[in-house]
């Protein structure tokens, strides 16, 4: 079975009381509940964890890799910041696609860049909880057609 980390930076627990004009009204255990109807529905599973500590993203990716499972990001502030979240995706060989709530490259200079983008098979933003969604159901598909890939020809 595809399992895929679901994993979540800081200020993230503080979802549906945040800015709310730029996150949305959703909080993150309501995210969570639709993010775990879209895994049952792929038949995939899922952890889904946040935390506000670098070194906490940083030790679940890695364990992702380990597991030889996928990670979808919504890193927060530290998709701009963290070099070590970065050499985790890198390092880990986790698939990972990352994710945002809002459109970061609608907004100030300083969301335009990330660090983890380039380590990263892609890159979704600006469709609020669906991003999670899409993020879900687009690293499942790249799991599901690199196993396909992996399995040696019957012909
Ligand atoms: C965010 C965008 C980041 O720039 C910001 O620091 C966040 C949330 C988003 O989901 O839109 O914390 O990752």
């Amino acid at each position: 079975m595809i399992t895929v980390h679901v994993l979540n930076g800081p200020n993230l627990n503080l979802l549906g009381r945040r800015e709310p004009n730029v996150y949305g009204s959703m909080n993150l255990p309501e995210i969570e509940q639709l993010v775990r109807e879209k895994a049952d529905a792929l038949g995939a599973s899922i952890t889904f964890r946040q935390s506000n500590h670098e070194g906490h993203l940083v030790d679940w990716i890695q364990e992702a890799g380990v597991q030889g499972a996928g990670v979808v990001i919504n890193a927060g502030a530290y998709t701009h910041t963290s070099i070590a979240i970065r050499d985790a995706i890198a390092g880990s060989g986790a698939p990972t696609v990352e994710i945002h709530l809002s459109n970061v490259h609608a907004r100030e200079g300083f969301r335009h860049r990330s660090f983890i983008a380039p380590v990263s098979v892609g890159v979704i933003c600006g469709f609020g909880p669906m991003s999670y969604l899409l993020g879900l159901e687009a690293i499942h598909r790249v799991m599901v057609e690199r196993a396909q890939q992996a399995k040696p020809s019957t012909h």
